[in-house]
């Protein structure tokens, strides 16, 4: 018999990641035999053990934190979503030992904010706490999906201007100062791209941002988002979603790439939500 594919999740740290329970939950649904690890590797050791996983016929990685730019940087083919945030979360071999990065964040958020949550992003004023990888890959979704308007805003200004230099839609996409967040007026659609709760920290959001129909997202999920969907839920929005739905929507595209079938998410997300 042959041995089923291999698999694996690439993060440091990585034991807590779910992608292994999503990606077995989702292959079980499928009924296709795969084994899916979690690869913890350092900085330093990444492309090794990347090119090591692949060389020993690895069929397929995702790739998380803290290294989706080192993924983006080392694969030999990149598709447009995996240029446009400038990082990868999918890692996939091609002939010759070659590798392919794609990034399906943006899809997966996407799919979690319209589809399960029923949000129509179209002629919204969106602003986006955030300008590192994950936020990059949410400012072309959110533009792709027809939000009228884009803020970002980060803490370092020069990289949300470099993200709205590369996006290219002065008329749609603004930036401004961290420093202004009190001055800046309401939005109906607030996105945490930040990874100040997966750090451990606070964001002491002003509470005026958040409009009276308001719908906010923390693209993290767990302890990671509480700060942020408490602040929400404090200021009066009307939704405050964490990103346990991206997560595992993310997690299915990737799964279509490689299967050529996409999942059924749902019953995935609500074990995962049930705990
Ligand atoms: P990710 O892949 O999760 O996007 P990243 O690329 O390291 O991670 O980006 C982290 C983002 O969170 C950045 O926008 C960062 O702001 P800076 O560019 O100023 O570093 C933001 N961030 C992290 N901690 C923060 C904090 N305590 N307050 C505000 N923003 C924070």
């Amino acid at each position: 018999m042959s041995q089923p594919s291999q698999f694996a999740v690439f993060g440091h740290p990585v034991a807590h990641s779910l992608s292994p329970r999503i990606h077995q939950a989702f292959a079980q649904q499928s009924g296709i035999a795969l084994e899916y690890r979690a690869i913890d590797a350092t900085p330093e050791a990444f492309a090794a053990a990347v090119r090591g996983f692949f060389a020993a016929g690895g069929a397929g990685a995702n790739i998380t934190l803290p290294h989706k730019g080192a993924a983006f940087a080392l694969a030999d083919e990149r598709s447009e979503a995996a240029t446009r945030a400038g990082s990868a979360n999918v890692l996939s071999p091609l002939p010759g030992g070659r590798l392919a990065a794609h990034n399906t964040d943006g899809a997966g958020l996407l799919r979690d904010l319209t589809e399960r949550h029923g949000a129509d992003l179209r002629g919204r004023d969106a602003l986006l706490l955030g300008a590192g990888g994950a936020a990059r890959s949410a400012a072309w979704a959110l533009l792709d999906a027809g939000v009228e308007t884009l803020t970002i805003v980060n803490r370092t200004p020069e990289t949300a201007d470099a993200l709205a230099d590369a996006i290219g839609e002065p008329a749609r996409v603004h930036t401004r100062y961290w420093d202004d967040l009190a001055n800046l007026g309401s939005y109906d659609l607030i996105l945490n791209a930040t990874s100040a709760g997966v750090l451990g920290g606070g964001l002491n959001l002003p509470m005026s941002l958040v409009g009276a129909r308001a719908s906010c997202y923390d693209l993290a999920y767990g302890a990671a988002a509480v700060g942020f969907i408490a602040w929400a839920t404090a200021a009066g929005a009307r939704h405050a979603w964490d990103g346990l739905g991206m997560l595992v929507e993310q997690a299915a595209e990737a799964f279509a790439l490689w299967h050529g079938t996409r999942p059924d998410t749902e019953p995935v997300y609500q074990s995962l939500r049930d705990g």
